[in-house]
């Protein structure tokens, strides 16, 4: 049913944890089953995502695509890191099933939320990022 991806980074996910004074942190909750998901966003002064966390009270596909999706953004910039859907993480995790789609909307949302957040923080607008839900 799922991938050797999903499988690993279920089993071991990467950049488990918080980041104290984050320059971003976002909340997000999946409408559809309730699972929760924070993500801590350390960015520099040239808008370069240094460092993420996360942490996921969610079903495994939600912990497999938290932690692909923090692999994906980190080193990149604000806006490249706007560009990682959740079709983008699905993909690095060579699929998901399709009742497990909508986990993984919560990586996406969350980073979304984060970086939100940040800008709000800085008192800046990032081009392309709409207000979180
Ligand atoms: Fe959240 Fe499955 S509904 S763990
Ligand atoms: Fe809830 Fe996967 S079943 S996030």
């Amino acid at each position: 049913m799922y991938t050797q991806k999903v499988m690993d980074h279920f089993t071991n996910p990467r950049n488990v944890g918080e980041i104290e004074n984050a320059s971003g942190v976002g909340t997000v909750g999946n409408a559809k089953c309730g699972d929760i998901m924070r993500i801590y966003l350390d960015i520099d002064d040239n808008g370069i995502i240094n460092d993420v966390k996360f942490k996921t009270f969610g079903c495994g596909a939600a912990v497999a695509t938290s932690s692909m999706a923090t692999e994906l953004v980190k080193g990149k910039s604000v806006n490249e890191a706007l560009k990682v859907t959740n079709k983008a993480v699905m993909e690095a995790l060579d699929g998901l099933p399709p009742v497990k789609v909508h986990c993984s909307l919560l990586a996406e949302e969350a980073i979304h939320a984060a970086l939100w957040d940040y800008a709000e923080k800085k008192g800046i607008q990032i081009e392309g990022l709409e207000k979180p839900k």
